[in-house]
């Protein structure tokens, strides 16, 4: 086709489109989707609710056979709604103008993606993020990620994942906020409000969406995919919250679950996805199915086949169905044998155009396809010092025993020692889907970057071997020593030794569980073996997940949790190693001092025979072979400096709203950021509450010598619970008030309501 008939082409396509999706601008969205609906047959209503994963590499020939042929003329004939892991403006612009300029009514395509902790440029994992109990910086770092992501034509990511869990075996603990329901639900809030902004029309900002909706964070053993078995009180005052959050937030799509939950596939749940969600909390967005979960219930033993999946799933409120065929291929029928409503699906299609429209995509279909913005804003360096600044704040201190932290700059020979400190991927953690290998910063260029000390590196012992790839095993090193000698010569004269030791990022993540959270591979004897040579030892951690570290708290003088912290991580842990940010992270997650603990969790609720009755009795609740207490408790991380609580007391109290405040002093030599937290504790209740519950928190800064008093407002929602019915209830007796900076606070205080 000439460039001229192509140009008359595309402009007489683009007012045909104008005259059919579009219709006036200033009418209200609702007649814009009447409008539409009215013009649209069942199939292309269904055609909406169906979404491929990119089916072809759209820069090269359409496909020809196979089942991506059939994919590809369902897209020509408007029979697909939505695609996901397609990026880059050419091939998002290219399947867009197909959608928009082949299709009998020009319904545009919405692009998914898994824009989780950054696109190109990585955030620390979301874990990691919650440790620094920022939300302000939380909020920017999805600000930036949908910044990026939308310069490469995507508008819908599917994040925040909200998933509440207690169970460090599970792989995506890496990819939420950490054990707790209210931090939990502070950080869903604040990451809706960083991927949507203001005003989800604007080319910059991304639709988003919660997930894994519901409770897929409680598989039973911790095990992938496994089935969830949790009460009424765990769902609607653990999982729920953050769920809730997510609505207040205004986030416009929601992602089912994989999972069972207590006999019920999610994605066929009609209790979570149309009573709950749909209904009690009116959200008029979209489900979209997790990655073939519909089809999914046959293996599940719920639905008797796909079409029988189909059937359940769309009355049971899933709207859009990820990559499983089985809208596409049976909901036609199941409505013409009058087996389905049509209106189920007339609903579906009108939730998911709706976020078109709010997208602006029916104004400007190829308004995300901006070929000059892409290039100027793909890893743009602004997103590096966020970035780095989001990595430092994440670092938790677990210990620092003789100040060994931090580290003098200059006249120090160190010897820096593991597999993971000169690891450029590994950093970035698991969902780098658009980010390139090798581009993080590694630990050991972020420690050379400070050149007053002779860095002397030493692998010790290869943590991973063979090829790293997204879907496949990771093959853990655990019989080449052939590194260790060289190790252990650098380690013998060195005045300190850095150990970046851990998981790598493929290690934790979906489908990554582990039955033993040790240190993997040859790491623990490496560890050993250096400390037989050198005790003056700095353990930095790479990790998704809390990890079991019984023998290095009892030996190694200082431990950093270093999580996997993205692009900017070896910067963020020299500078803290140097003292040039002093830690301020908090433990958004228990962690164990053996996997028989797990799962342990700070808001447990105690049993009939919580203490020992008498020395040697065995009638209390406890293990023969391990204590109650966690190795370090939720909220728990240190500093450089010391913090002194004192005079907490009650202000006011007026029913329900309470006015409390308590004084805290930087007793030590260095400026620090502090996390003041405060718990409550319902004495009494029916049913039996947490012995604690984090309530409130508030970041302060703190000179040495500083002391703030920090107040804090406690009204209904800091007193009550969710009964088992979901609805909200506050009961009368006694409370108590826990501040400090962890789990463990005993300053205390009490009041009646
Ligand atoms: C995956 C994940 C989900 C992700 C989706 C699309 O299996 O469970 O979190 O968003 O598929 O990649």
């Amino acid at each position: 086709m000439t460039i001229a008939k192509h140009i008359f082409f595309t402009s007489i396509c683009f007012f045909v489109f104008n005259s059919c999706a579009s219709e006036s601008n200033e009418q209200s969205v609702d007649d814009r989707l009447n409008s539409l609906l009215s013009k649209m047959t069942l199939e292309e209503k269904i055609g909406q609710m169906n979404q491929y994963s990119s089916f072809w590499d759209v820069t090269g020939p359409a496909p020809k056979e196979g089942s991506t042929a059939k994919q590809f003329e369902q897209l020509k004939n408007g029979l697909v709604g939505s695609m996901l892991n397609v990026h880059g403006v050419e091939n998002v612009r290219k399947l867009q103008q197909i959608a928009v300029e082949e299709t009998r009514l020009g319904i545009p395509l919405i692009f998914g993606f898994d824009v989780i902790h950054g696109f190109k440029t990585i955030s620390p994992i979301p874990l990691a993020e919650a440790a620094s109990w920022d939300l302000e910086a939380i909020e920017l770092s999805a600000k930036n990620a949908a910044l990026e992501a939308s310069a490469a034509g995507i508008n819908w990511t599917f994040a925040p994942m909200v998933d509440i869990s207690r169970d460090a075996r599970w792989g995506r603990v890496m990819e939420g906020a950490g054990e707790d329901p209210y931090l939990g639900s502070k950080i869903a809030h604040a990451r809706v409000k960083g991927f949507q902004g203001d005003d989800l029309s604007a080319p910059t900002t991304i639709a988003a969406c919660a997930k894994h909706f519901a409770g897929y964070g409680f598989p039973e053993a911790g095990k992938e995919y496994n089935t969830v078995d949790i009460g009424a009180q765990t769902l609607h005052n653990m999982v729920m919250p953050p769920f809730k959050a997510t609505i207040d937030a205004g986030v416009r799509t929601f992602m089912n679950s994989f999972s069972q939950l207590n006999g019920v596939p999610a994605t066929g749940s009609k209790y979570l996805q149309r009573t709950l969600l749909k209904e009690k909390w009116n959200f008029d967005g979209f489900v979209v199915s997790d990655w073939s979960s519909i089809e999914e219930m046959v293996e599940h033993g719920y639905a008797e086949n796909v079409k029988h999946a189909a059937h359940i799933a769309v009355e049971a409120g899933s709207d859009m169905d990820m990559q499983s065929f089985a809208y596409v291929e049976h909901l036609a029928d199941l409505v013409r044998s009058d087996i389905v409503d049509e209106q189920l699906i007339e609903d579906a299609a009108r939730r998911i155009l709706r976020v078109k429209f709010e997208l602006g995509l029916f104004d400007d279909p190829y308004k995300y396809c901006n070929i000059e913005r892409e290039k100027a804003t793909i890893g743009h360096e602004k997103f590096q010092e966020a970035t780095l600044e989001m990595a430092k704040k994440s670092i938790v201190l677990l210990k620092n025993q003789n100040q060994l932290l931090p580290l003098k700059k200059k006249g120090l020979d160190i010897a820096l020692i593991g597999d993971l400190a000169d690891d450029k991927t590994s950093p970035l953690g698991n969902w780098i889907l658009a980010a390139e290998n090798n581009s993080a910063v590694s630990v050991l260029e972020g420690m050379k970057a400070y050149e007053g000390n002779n860095i002397e590196f030493s692998v010790g012992a290869k943590l991973n071997i063979g090829p790293l790839e997204f879907a496949k095993e990771l093959k853990i090193n655990t019989t080449d020593k052939s590194d260790f000698a060289a190790a252990l010569k650098t380690a013998k004269t060195a005045d300190v030794v850095v150990m970046v030791l851990g998981e790598h990022g493929f290690q934790s993540g979906e489908g990554r569980s582990r039955t033993n959270i040790g240190l993997p591979g040859l790491q623990q004897e490496l560890l050993e073996a250096v400390y037989k040579v050198n005790k003056n030892i700095v353990l930095v951690l790479n990790n998704g997940r809390p990890l079991a570290l019984n023998w290095a708290h009892k030996h190694i003088p200082a431990i950093v949790e270093a999580w996997q912290l993205g692009s900017q991580s070896g910067n963020a842990i020299a500078q803290v190693l140097y003292g040039d940010y002093n830690p301020s992270g908090k433990l958004p997650m228990t962690f164990p001092k053996s996997v028989g603990q797990v799962p342990i969790y700070y808001n447990f609720k105690t049993s009939g025979r919580p203490n020992l009755p008498s020395p040697d009795e065995v009638f209390w609740t406890h293990y023969q072979d391990e204590t109650n207490a966690p190795l370090y408790p939720f909220g728990y991380g240190l500093s450089y400096t010391t913090f002194e609580y004192s005079d907490l007391e009650i202000i006011s109290q007026s029913g329900t709203t309470i006015e409390l405040s308590v004084a805290v002093t930087n007793s030590g030599k260095f400026p620090g950021k502090e996390v003041v937290q405060l718990y409550v504790q319902d004495h009494f209740a029916q049913p039996a509450q947490p012995v604690k519950s984090l309530k409130r928190f508030e970041l302060i800064d703190l000179k040495p010598n500083q002391t703030k008093t920090v107040r804090f407002t406690l009204t209904e929602d800091a007193l009550g619970f969710y009964d088992d019915d979901g609805n909200f209830t506050v009961q009368p007796g006694e409370f108590s008030i826990y501040v400090g900076g962890d789990s463990t606070a005993n300053l205390t205080t009490k009041f009646n309501l």
